[in-house]
């Protein structure tokens, strides 16, 4: 078992990289989770991934349960939470109780605010099922909810007792959701390790085979670059906010979309939008934003969204938590492996991006 701290003082805790979910017995023992526990999950993944870990549960001494929740971003809301809130009070739950999130971001969102906020915070692990949630949202304690059409605006920071990863679980997963993942992959290549970048490019073809060994490998390098981030800027103060990069574009088109688009999708036209933006401030050549793009194609991501409705976006992207001042703020390139971030008040260019992103 591969085994990955997240080092945050009294909330510090471990990811589990593993194979399939025959160890989460010993994993709950050594969180000291005693109490019932309850697995929520999504319609999709309840079909492909619940039964075995539900078996591997049921070995437990703990009275387990499961909640399923409709699959897609369109569950993400305040509705889901109160059923959520429902059935927990109908199991009479007390504060030794556990939510286990198994399945992508919507379920580890959703289940994480539900957990922090039940009975005024009860224990929390993530069982991430999609490579979106591997890579990037089932650590470092992001919660909430979509609220009026603006993305993740309601929530919290909550750091599970531990994340434990199948990599094994990929092998169910649909091929377009695989390829969204490997956008917060990429991403972190382009924001911190330029040889991560470099081997995610050289090893495409082993991960949309979901080859065991190269899977453990971008899962750890993942959580690591997580992690070390997570540990400096827990509570996105600063550092963090490097994460973001390819957002600031990509949640504006994402919620112009009306969710149609994965998160994953609409980040890699935002990193294309990055790339541009900081090509037309000098920041970086056209051979780089070249390399994105074709990595990017290469792992089957869109670089370009047809009818983008430049003015709907631009708009759009004043409804984030980003915003400094009423200023855009943008996560920018330097090259591949460093960004930086920079309030762009420059309308003209920002559209002008965009025009370029049709
Ligand atoms: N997904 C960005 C973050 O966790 O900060």
């Amino acid at each position: 078992m591969i085994k990955q701290n997240v080092n945050l003082g009294d909330r510090t805790y471990p990811i589990y990289i593993e194979t399939d979910y025959g160890s989460i017995e010993k994993c709950l023992e050594s969180a000291k989770i005693s109490g019932t526990i309850v697995v929520i999950t999504d319609s999709n993944v309840d079909k492909f991934q619940c039964a075995d870990l539900m078996s591997a549960l049921e070995s437990c001494k703990n009275p387990v349960y499961k909640y399923v929740i409709d699959a897609g971003e369109k569950s993400k809301n305040l509705m889901t939470i109160q059923k959520i809130y429902q059935y927990l009070m109908s199991l009479k739950l007390d504060r030794k109780a556990t939510l286990v999130a198994l399945g992508g971001g919507v379920v580890g969102d959703i289940t994480g605010f539900a957990a922090a906020t039940f009975l005024r915070g009860i224990n929390f692990v993530q069982v991430p099922t999609t490579l979106l949630a591997q890579a990037d949202s089932s650590v470092g304690g992001k919660v909430g909810v979509d609220f009026e059409g603006s993305k993740n605006i309601i929530g919290s920071f909550y750091q599970p007792k531990f994340v434990y990863i199948n990599v094994n679980s990929l092998k169910t997963l649909p091929e377009r959701e695989l390829k969204a993942g490997l956008a917060e992959v990429v991403k972190h290549g382009i924001i911190l390790d330029m040889e991560f970048f470099e081997y995610i490019d050289d090893n495409i073809d082993k991960i949309f085979k979901v080859n065991e060994d190269v899977m453990k490998y971008l899962t750890k390098v993942n959580c690591s670059i997580k992690a070390g981030i997570v540990e400096k800027d827990e509570k996105e103060n600063g550092l963090r906010e490097i994460l973001n990069f390819g957002h600031t574009i990509g949640h504006a088109i994402e919620s112009v979309m009306n969710f149609e688009l994965l998160h994953g999708e609409c980040i890699a036209i935002g990193f294309v939008g990055a790339f541009k933006l900081a090509g037309y401030m000098g920041m970086v050549n056209a051979s780089e934003l070249e390399k994105v793009i074709s990595l990017l194609k290469k792992a089957g991501l869109p670089v370009r969204l047809e009818g983008l409705d430049v003015d709907r976006v631009y708009k759009q992207m004043f409804y984030d938590k980003k915003i400094k001042d009423n200023k855009l703020t943008f996560i920018l390139p330097k090259s591949i492996g460093g960004v930086l971030q920079l309030i762009v008040d420059d309308e003209q260019l920002i559209k002008k991006v965009l025009g370029e992103l049709r």
